[in-house]
């Protein structure tokens, strides 16, 4: 079996040293970062590197085996020189386009994009084209698409023991493009990557945060979003973190505490009730580490010529519900319809990057 050369473009947190912020007790599994993914994967070789800062990638090198001649600071000379099969783009979403274009028209053949996709639509719509063009097989970080326990709670809405799907709720919706991301990518997982027909948001942060059409931080926001089948979801901005609920016409399957724990109620008839809710078992699952899936995914697509689970249309239909969330708020919360339309917001934070816990 071919072993594909992988390259890791910014190299800090999530390129790198994540890992080390997780907590034991934590439901997420390790690998965490990109690097540790493509260390851990049998297929794959971490063969190269690129930051801006030459420091982090010392700390790189020394955790992953990759020689100083193999660091660069500039990701184009990285990509001609190495040649490599799989790239990642790790970076914040300013950076993100640029790389992941440059990347799909030269010569790599899969892309491990972090989310959010991008930092404008117009950005997210030159990215599908590079990538479409040019073959390439695409996954943006949205880790819990690749979640073995978010592969159950699909996994029992689509079996219909639950009757029909109605309502999603992410209860905290958080910034949208840091959090929301994560958010809206599984709530179009769970009801099957339906298309959407419209969506509703506001920023509680209020207009001060942009400047013309640049919006100078990543937003808190909240929303609805209708979907083509007629399920609805809320988009809430409670301080319930990471929690979401799948409500359907005969019980409820809810995440607590990011994956810790998992409940499912079905609707059952109680003598002098109306009906009502009963507890009942969410299935046993093996936890396994989301990055470790979905590079195995994008093996698997290099290896088969087939699609990943993700794919680039995937990623631009969670960037069009951000931008959508922002756009129904600066036109008074009206429904926005969707596909979105010349929607010229900008993110522009002008980020440096974070120092990572290399240890
Ligand atoms: N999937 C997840 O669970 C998860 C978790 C954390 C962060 N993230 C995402 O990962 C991304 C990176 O987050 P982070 O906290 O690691 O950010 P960071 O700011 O710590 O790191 C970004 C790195 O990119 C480098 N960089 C910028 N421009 C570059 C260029 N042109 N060429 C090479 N390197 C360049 C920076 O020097 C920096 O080291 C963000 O989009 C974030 O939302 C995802």
């Amino acid at each position: 079996m071919k072993t594909y050369r992988a390259a890791v473009i910014g190299c800090s947190r999530m390129g790198a040293f994540i890992d080390n912020e997780v907590p034991d007790y934590e439901a997420i599994k390790l690998p965490y970062s990109h690097a540790a993914g493509y260390s851990a994967e049998e297929r794959t070789d971490l063969i190269a590197c690129a930051d801006l800062r030459k420091d982090v990638m010392v700390h790189f090198g020394e955790k992953y085996n990759v020689p100083k001649d193999n660091q660069y600071t500039d990701y184009r000379e990285m990509i001609e020189k190495e040649n490599p099969d799989i790239v990642s783009v790790a970076t914040q979403p300013e950076h993100r386009a640029e790389i992941v274009i440059y990347a799909a028209q030269h010569g790599v053949k899969a892309i491990y994009a972090e989310k959010a996709m991008a930092s404008s639509m117009d950005e997210a719509a030159e990215m599908v084209s590079a990538v479409e063009q040019n073959n390439v097989a695409f996954n943006l970080g949205t880790n819990r698409r690749w979640e073995t326990g978010f592969d159950k709670m699909k996994e029992i809405i689509d079996s219909g023991e639950l009757g029909k799907l109605r309502t999603l709720i992410i209860y905290s919706n958080g910034t949208l493009f840091n959090s929301a991301s994560h958010h809206l990518d599984l709530i179009l997982r769970l009801n099957n990557d339906v298309s959407t027909t419209w969506v509703t948001g506001y920023l509680p942060q209020g207009n001060s945060i942009f400047d013309g059409d640049i919006l100078k931080v990543d937003p808190i926001g909240g929303g609805t979003i209708q979907f083509e089948n007629d399920v609805t979801a809320h988009a809430l901005l409670t301080p319930r973190s990471s929690e979401w609920e799948a409500i359907c016409d005969g019980g409820t399957v809810t995440c607590w505490n990011n994956g810790w724990q998992w409940h499912v109620r079905k609707k059952q008839d109680i003598p002098g009730w109306r009906g009502g809710n009963v507890p009942d078992t969410f299935p046993e699952f093996n936890r396994e580490s989301s990055t470790a899936n979905l590079i195995k995914d994008l093996v698997h697509s290099l290896d088969t010529g087939e699609p990943t689970r993700g794919g680039v249309r995937c990623a631009y239909a969670s960037t069009e519900l951000i931008f959508g969330i922002i756009e129904s708020h600066l036109n008074n919360g009206v429904r926005i319809p969707l596909p979105l339309e010349n929607s010229k917001i900008r993110l522009d934070r002008n980020p440096s990057g974070r120092r990572p816990k290399v240890k």
